[in-house]
């Protein structure tokens, strides 16, 4: 067999194995946002017809580290060998050629998602636990059915404190909180995400993103420090079979959103965004958090899944979200050093079974 990284002329023959390996639409449309994806694609030949029996994608990532710097990662994806020539070390040798390359890149640390670990433990590769909640979504209250009329709505408000009549028992409303949030539907399945726009830029998402994913001022570990490219290109495809809602002060700034992806049975939480620093912080994720259980009923989804990263605010999102929660965990994730000691590995794996190491659906590889 013979192994070379791939040619503007293997590119139909790989993607016909990509076709019969997987059923996985994202898979080409997430490779070709990679403009040298050719120069770390491996790939296997058949010596008879020099058709890819095998491949081995790897694009290169900056991570939070264990110890808040930033980590060079090499993320792993498009792992498949046809079915003729399987059980031949075919994928064991093509990674080795990848790590080969990732190390010659300065990488760290090498990073994958998979339903079947098995294959990459020889290769050295170790899963990483990270803690998930599942749950019954809790029951809307009288206010929360009313808005329930307003689902299909482009923009629906939802109550919050300040709605309430002055009177006896009125609570009182937060420092900033007089004016109420309103939550607005900004993307639904099908809806492509790359037309962001004045009325919803990605800049105004990352600033929360950036704002939530700082762990005491530095990065989370094993969070991809996104850049523009990420957010105009990958995650509108990550996110593509997914909802997305923004919280919005009376004067329309994005004060927090909430990407939901829908599935059979359940209900997911992707993405939460909000700034911990606010003093609206827990009246923006009370309100994504009745969006979630609105969604839930719109689709009947019985179970509500939450996994975030460990914070209060993450906390208060579940308590308001889920009726006796369920602890569970995403072992998907897989870690292996390049050029990082093994403990730097062991640090993140650490760090993602205690929830503060954190790895975003939008960044999958
Ligand atoms: C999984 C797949 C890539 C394996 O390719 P391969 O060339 O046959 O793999 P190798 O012969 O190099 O085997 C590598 C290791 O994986 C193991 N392995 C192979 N297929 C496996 C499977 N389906 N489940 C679990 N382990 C598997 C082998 O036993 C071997 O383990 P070892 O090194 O500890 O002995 C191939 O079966 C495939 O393309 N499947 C469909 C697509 C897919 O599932 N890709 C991976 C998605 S993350």
């Amino acid at each position: 067999m013979h192994l070379r990284t791939a040619t503007p002329d293997d590119v139909s023959s790989l993607y016909a194995l990509w076709g019969r390996a997987f059923d996985a639409p994202l898979m080409v449309p997430v490779h070709e946002t990679d403009d040298s994806r050719l120069d770390r694609t491996h790939v296997a030949l058949d010596p008879l017809d020099g058709r890819v029996v095998g491949s081995v994608y790897w694009t290169p990532r900056e991570l939070g580290g264990p110890d808040g710097r930033t980590l060079r990662a090499g993320g792993v994806a498009n792992v498949a060998t046809a079915h003729e020539a399987r059980g031949r070390g075919l994928v064991r040798a093509l990674l080795s050629r990848a790590i080969e390359q990732m190390e010659r890149d300065g990488a760290d640390v090498a990073l994958l998602f998979t339903g079947t670990p098995d294959v990459y433990r020889s290769s050295g590769f170790e899963t990483f636990d990270v803690p998930l909640l599942r749950g019954a979504p809790r029951t809307l209250g009288d206010a929360e059915n009313r808005a329930e009329d307003d689902l299909a709505a482009e923009s629906f408000h939802l109550p919050t404190p300040g709605d309430t009549p002055p009177g006896p028992e009125t609570p009182p409303s937060g420092p900033g909180g007089d004016a109420p949030l309103t939550v607005r539907t900004d993307r639904l399945p099908g809806v492509p995400w790359p037309a962001w726009s004045v009325a919803l830029g990605w800049e105004q998402l990352a600033a929360l993103h950036e704002a939530f994913d700082a762990v005491a001022e530095r990065p989370r570990p094993l969070a991809t420090r996104r850049t523009a490219e990420h957010w105009e290109r990958r995650i509108p495809l990550w996110y593509s079979g997914a909802e997305a809602f923004s919280a919005r002060a009376v004067d329309g700034e994005v004060v927090g959103y909430l990407v939901l992806e829908p599935g059979p049975g359940v209900l997911k939480v992707r993405e939460l965004g909000v700034d911990p620093a606010s003093d609206r912080a827990d009246e923006v994720v009370d309100a994504l958090a009745r969006t979630t259980l609105l969604r839930a009923r719109f689709h009947a989804s019985p179970t509500v899944e939450v996994r975030l990263p460990a914070h209060a605010l993450t906390e208060r999102f579940a308590a308001a979200a889920l009726d006796a929660p369920v602890a569970g965990s995403d072992a998907t994730g897989m870690l292996r050093p390049v050029r990082a000691g093994a403990d730097v590995v062991a640090r993140l794996r650490e760090a993602a079974g205690a929830g503060v190491g954190f790895h975003w659906p939008g960044d999958y590889l």
